[in-house]
């Protein structure tokens, strides 16, 4: 029954030329996709994995995005960070095009004359040996979680199979059954175990959990994220990292930092443990690794960590293909030359010095560094609902855990455009009150 409905609706498209129409997609009047048809074809065709605010959009440049309607949106998400040298940059988009046309993927099976360049690029940027080129962010953690254990049994000499990775509560690092396994939040592991064992829990910002925790001999690594971005832009005491550090340093467990969503400017320095002037053993990239263009991530560790895992250990068929490579580079290059760190350190405290007169009744919290930034809605209303009015009134931005509202526009944005959005999120926040 299933092939034969494949069969007739592939000869169907076939007939159109391969543009084939959903009959479930009715297209407005005027013959053009209406953000309704948009949201119920992927609600008819799609997991519902999420819940995405309804906009359907269709474009984008810089920090603004627009509808299939045309309707113009200042963009407070940046996918999560990944946007943070703007959408479709010339300049990345220009080495993307470039490279495309001349090789882009070749697996490691063979060597590519653009992964070396690119090796050597991000390791003199970030200070480390050696990187280990992966694709999302949440490979990223897993290489690093596997990095752990294999320097745990080969060079700490922790016995066979008994390496605990330790993490902070409030952690976010993916969505596979190892980033789940490391999970306290029920919507990301219930209902998916059994878990992944040897991973063990602190609070968060909680230095004297985390001493007597490390304590244990088969602790391999502590990873965190030096702002946890999804358990809403949470930020630690000043001194928290360096705490870190000295406790990783005492108890010969490695540091791991998960800087996919701080990382790249987000939070006023190229990387967020530089506000600490702490060094990670291990140090996780993603996201804006590509300025949103292709997923490219990176974990970059020394010789003693990297050198632990041997040819046919770990890899990845698109890790390290050359057109990641090039539009890394070129991503890395737009945060440097547009000096975006300095910006996102700037306008954040302009940003959060003109959100900090809305109303408590309202707002209760706002929080953040450079321009990874949260306001947190009292209970008595509903941050969905905040956000719908937001988008109403031009600004996309996107609740998490109920009532906490993120705001991280690409790091692109200007001054005049930043006080533009704080306009925009008063009025919505007083239309509340
Ligand atoms: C801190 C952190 N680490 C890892 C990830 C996972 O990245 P990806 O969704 O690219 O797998 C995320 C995603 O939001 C993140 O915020």
């Amino acid at each position: 029954m299933a092939s034969l409905r494949y069969i007739r609706r592939f000869a169907v498209a076939k007939r159109l030329g391969l543009a084939y129409q959903s009959t479930n997609v009715k297209p407005s009047e005027t013959g053009k996709l209406t953000s309704q048809a948009v949201f119920d074809r992927e609600d008819k065709y799609g997991a519902h994995n999420y819940h995405p605010l309804p906009v359907a959009l269709s474009r984008g440049q810089g920090v603004h995005v627009w509808d299939v309607e045309g309707k113009r949106y200042y963009d407070f998400l940046s996918a999560y960070s990944a946007v943070n040298q703007g959408h479709s940059h010339p300049k990345i988009i220009q080495a993307l095009v470039e490279q495309a046309q001349v090789l882009s993927l070749t697996s490691r099976a063979f060597y590519s004359d653009v992964l070396g360049e690119y090796e050597e690029y991000v390791t003199n940027l970030f200070g480390y040996d050696k990187v280990l080129p992966m694709n999302t962010g949440v490979e990223g953690g897993e290489t690093a979680c596997k990095l752990a254990r294999r320097w745990g049994y080969s060079v700490k000499k922790i016995p066979e199979n008994k390496a605990k990775i330790v993490f902070a509560e409030g952690n976010f690092w993916g969505r596979t059954m190892s980033a789940i396994s490391a999970s306290t939040d029920p919507d990301s592991f219930k209902g998916f175990g059994p878990y992944m064992p040897g991973f063990d829990i602190v609070p968060y910002n909680d230095l004297s959990t985390l001493s007597e925790k490390l304590q244990d001999p088969n602790v391999a690594a502590f990873m965190v994220e030096p702002i946890q971005g999804e358990a809403g832009v949470v930020v630690p005491d000043e001194g928290y990292l360096k705490g870190v550090r000295k406790i990783c340093s005492d108890n010969n467990v490695l540091f791991i930092a998960d800087e996919v969503q701080t990382g790249l400017a987000r939070t006023g320095k190229m990387l967020a443990v530089e506000h600490e002037n702490v060094r990670p053993d291990i140090l996780i990239l993603g996201k804006a690794l590509s300025g949103g263009l292709y997923p490219v991530s990176a974990v970059l560790a020394d010789d003693e960590v990297m050198l632990t895992i041997k040819p046919g250990e770990h890899g990845s068929t698109y890790g390290g293909n050359p057109l990641g490579c090039k539009v890394a580079m070129s991503a890395l290059q737009v945060l440097l030359e547009e000096n975006l760190a300095e910006n996102a350190a700037v306008l954040g405290q302009r940003l959060r010095d003109g959100l900090s007169v809305l109303p408590k009744d309202v707002v209760s919290i706002v929080r953040g560094k450079g321009l990874l930034n949260a306001i947190v809605i009292n209970k008595k209303f509903n941050a969905w609902d905040v956000c719908v009015r937001l988008r109403d009134n031009g600004l996309l931005a996107k609740p998490t855990h109920g009532d906490i509202i993120r705001f991280a526009p690409p790091l692109v944005i200007t001054q005049e455009q930043i006080d533009e959005c704080v306009e925009i999120i008063k009025k919505t926040v007083l239309s509340f009150a």
